[in-house]
């Protein structure tokens, strides 16, 4: 059998991965009830829209309630990104959502770094980890994430995120949380552009010393910011299956992909919650082949793209990107 195409992963929602079997094993083994109305007869998350969805993720979220829970929600995760070739995922963990449980920072991380570990042991994967912060917890709790990660520095902790409500607070809001990582020397990415128009995107640039953009690819809507995206040496995140699930766009035909790839930008291909969009990385690249005509040659190339702009440190990008084959 031929290997599967090697692949990597920026754009990953650590608590989305969560999938309705597992929230109820893990609210079985934790002994809480499984939260109401958050699956329904076939054994899918309920959510309609943005709000419902980010209503239901924290919900779903709050039965990873340990150390351990994080560490076999990390391990699953990257085992199973491993056997469809992924040799590097950037997790997003979500500190907030940790603490919301009752695990502290050093709590979550201890346990994703356990999963990281076992994961490369066993699958050969590497994995590190992006700290979010959540749009619609506001700036103050943003502050105090990012306090945690310059305070309880850790190597497998190679950058600070948000993730949340894109409709909520000003970006600028968000920027002496920012600049305190900045400073300590980690590099930082945004959503923006998903489910907010290409004004979100110019505000990271103008407001967050971010060097991606999770999703971003609204910008499309204002050609003189792509041409500033791609003169900047910005990444997009893309998330296929993410963006037609929450309806930025009707299909993927509609999706401007190919249009941000031709207008010279780098873009990586991203499953963002694979349960609640019904998909993994394997199908992300499948979906580039399928929908977007990415050959081999071309799908090989989005995995440098994503290794370049990925946050591992120098050593570990060049080890990787020699992979790619
Ligand atoms: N978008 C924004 N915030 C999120 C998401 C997403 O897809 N998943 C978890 N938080
Ligand atoms: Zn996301």
């Amino acid at each position: 059998m031929t290997p599967p195409l090697p692949k990597a992963e920026l754009h990953c929602h650590l608590e989305g991965t969560t999938s309705p079997s597992l929230v109820r094993r893990l609210a079985r083994r934790n002994r809480i009830p499984l939260p109401e109305n958050l699956l329904d007869d076939g054994d899918n998350f309920i959510w309609i829209d943005v709000e419902s969805f980010l209503k239901t993720y924290d919900q779903a979220s709050s039965v990873i309630r340990t150390a351990e829970d994080y560490r076999d929600l990390t391990y699953d995760y990257l085992a199973s990104s491993a056997k469809e070739g992924a040799l590097y995922v950037e997790v997003m963990s979500s500190p907030d959502h940790a603490a919301a449980a009752g695990i502290d920072y050093e709590g979550h991380l201890e346990g994703i770094v356990e999963g990281i570990e076992s994961a490369e042991r066993d699958h050969g994967i590497i994995g590190r980890i992006i700290v979010t912060c959540v749009r619609h917890f506001g700036p103050e709790q943003a502050m105090r994430v990012a306090e945690a990660v310059v305070h309880s520095p850790h190597p497998y902790v190679v950058g600070f995120g948000m993730g949340g409500n894109e409709l909520l607070y000003t970006l600028r809001e968000f920027a002496p949380a920012f600049s305190l990582i900045d400073t300590a020397g980690l590099p930082t990415t945004v959503h923006a552009g998903e489910w907010a128009g290409a004004e979100s995107v110019a505000d990271a640039l103008d407001a967050l010393p971010v060097s991606r953009i999770g999703h971003g690819v609204r910008a499309v809507e204002d050609p003189a910011l792509v041409e500033r995206l791609v003169r900047e040496g910005i990444h997009l995140e893309v998330c296929l299956s993410s963006n037609i699930a929450t309806r930025v766009y009707d299909d993927f035909a509609s999706h401007p992909f190919n249009q941000l790839r031709e207008a010279g930008l780098s873009l990586s291909l991203n499953s963002d919650d694979p349960p609640y969009f019904a998909t993994s990385i394997g199908r992300e690249y499948l979906i580039g082949s399928k929908f977007f005509g990415l050959d081999v040659e071309a799908l090989k190339l989005i995995t440098i793209e994503a290794l370049k702009y990925s946050f591992a440190n120098h050593q570990t990008k060049k080890e990787l990107i020699t992979r790619v084959v």
